[in-house]
């Protein structure tokens, strides 16, 4: 019996002593927030070169799930569309082209808006996807609003933050005249309003951005190719503009309007002309290496520092008053969140997209010869579609993407189960050998006797 005891003994202390050691740490309680505007699909994180990224055999996908989407593989038509990752993808032709801009006049009486989640991909079905939470952004009184409420969850900062939400249209426009008739959300300190034409990969972007610190002024900005994972001290800040409306935005409608076009870019507010960017007159782009101007070899000029790639228009609001300091001192902060049930909405009354290239391209979706090339029955992996990524802001425009779904990994390389188990193993021959080596002393001790 006590010898028993003694083993026993030993068994939970060499446990004790190998679980701290060998049992993955508790989870932290804190969520990431890193938040941004991020707007987008379940598109772009930052794409990897080497292969789908969480793609088990590594390399690109295989051809019964050909379309890489966020590192992941399926045949699933929404892995094919937007933000699908040509070069890490079974073919290129798998990943469906881009569907460019067509011209609409949207009043939201029956606005053609998906759920990104369940989205088939099409844009000759849908115009609109709800990129982001979803089911705070509804059509009501011929308004799309999109609205923000509380997290259940303590932020990175131990704070309590707004959940934001994005509609992104399903076409990308390049150059042409954007004029959306809206409210914005920013009644309290903190909460940002968003209108704006983005391309998350190479990152060009054109903003419109209202911040509750201020209501009545319009913050005006512009990015050339800042790619979502581009380390923040790379990312030019120094084009925004601020321009007093002398007006409440969040109290009434207003029409705000971008006009994009090959060599100038224009905001205006109710018709008026807050700001104007002629593309002569920015800064030229920069090569990282060599610290030489970038020469266009087909102009012999300098390549500017002017978005002109195509792009996404998006609305979107989001808290930056609960996040990191230099967010909220620029958005305000702390947002109000006192009363219970709060929310806060961006209301879009009409929007109204005039391209400037193919006004009306009227594709069959899939085009012909992309896409999957055999049907498999079902989605070879379907996390993450939700994309839920936050925002955040030491990188205020900086997109932090975290797949809602933890990717599927092959037992033998998942360290969080490969490792205790090893210990446990272990612990259990520890065990067995303590078992024998006494046994055979008493073996011993009784021939001796
Ligand atoms: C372009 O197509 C959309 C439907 O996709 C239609 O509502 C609109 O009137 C068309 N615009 C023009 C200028 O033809
Ligand atoms: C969007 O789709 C997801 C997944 O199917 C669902 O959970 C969510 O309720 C949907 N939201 C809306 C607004 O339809
Ligand atoms: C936000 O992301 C940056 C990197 O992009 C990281 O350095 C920072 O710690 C993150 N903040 C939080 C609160 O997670
Ligand atoms: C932005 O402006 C700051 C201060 O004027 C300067 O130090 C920084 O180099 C600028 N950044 C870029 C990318 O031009
Ligand atoms: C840039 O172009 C605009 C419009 O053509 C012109 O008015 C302006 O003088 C130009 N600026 C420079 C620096 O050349
Ligand atoms: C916060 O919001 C509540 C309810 O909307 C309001 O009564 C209160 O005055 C606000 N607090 C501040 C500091 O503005």
């Amino acid at each position: 019996m006590t010898r028993l005891w003694i083993i026993a003994r030993i068994a939970a202390t060499l446990f004790l002593v190998a679980s701290s050691h060998c049992l993955p740490p508790p989870a932290t309680a804190s969520a990431v927030v890193n938040l941004t505007l991020t707007p987008v699909a379940p598109t772009l994180q930052s794409v990897s070169t080497t292969g789908c990224r969480n793609h088990p055999g590594g390399g690109k996908c295989p051809e019964f799930a050909p379309c890489c989407l966020n590192g992941y593989c399926s045949d699933d038509p929404r892995y094919c569309s937007i933000g699908c990752e040509a070069q890490n993808s079974w073919k290129e032709t798998s990943c469906f082209p881009p569907a460019y801009c067509s011209n609409i006049r949207e009043e939201f009486d029956n606005p053609r808006l998906a759920n990104v989640t369940t989205f088939n991909g099409n844009p000759n079905e849908y115009d609109l996807t709800t990129d982001y939470n979803a089911d705070s952004v509804v059509v009501q009184d011929s308004k799309l609003k999109i609205t923000m409420k509380l997290d259940g969850k303590l932020n990175a900062y131990g704070r309590p933050q707004g959940l934001g939400s994005v509609v992104s249209t399903t076409r990308f426009m390049q150059y042409g005249k954007v004029t959306a008739r809206m409210k914005t959300g920013s009644s309290s300190p903190g909460v940002v309003s968003a209108f704006i034409i983005r391309n998350e990969d190479p990152g060009d972007e054109i903003d419109f951005e209202i911040v509750g610190r201020d209501p009545t002024e319009a913050q005006t900005n512009f990015y050339y190719r800042t790619p979502p994972d581009m380390p923040t001290n790379l990312i030019d800040y120094n084009n925004t503009g601020k321009e007093s409306l002398n007006t409440n935005t969040a109290a009434g409608f207003h029409e705000y309007e971008i006009e994009w076009m090959p060599d100038y870019l224009l905001w205006k507010v109710d018709g008026k002309v807050v700001r104007s960017v002629f593309k002569n007159e920015t800064k030229d782009d920069i090569d990282l290496i060599t610290g030489a101007p970038v020469v266009d070899p087909l102009t012999g000029k300098h390549v500017k520092k002017y978005p002109s790639t195509p792009a996404k228009i998006q609305f979107g609001i989001w808290d930056g008053g609960q996040g990191s300091e230099g967010t909220g001192a620029w958005a305000g902060t702390p947002t109000n969140w006192s009363k219970p049930g709060q929310t806060y909405e961006v209301q879009v009354d009409s929007l109204d997209i005039q391209c400037f290239y193919q006004g009306n391209e009227t594709v069959t979706w899939p085009p012909k010869g992309y896409g999957p090339t055999k049907t498999h029955s079902g989605p070879y992996f379907t996390p993450g579609l939700d994309g839920g990524w936050s925002l955040e802001a030491d990188d205020v425009l900086k997109d932090e993407k975290t797949p809602t779904m933890a990717p599927y990994v092959p037992f033998y390389k998942n360290a969080n189960l490969m490792i205790p188990t090893a210990c446990l193993l272990g612990i259990a021959l520890i065990a067995i050998a303590i078992v024998q080596v006494t046994k055979r002393r008493r073996l011993k001790q009784v021939r001796w006797q």
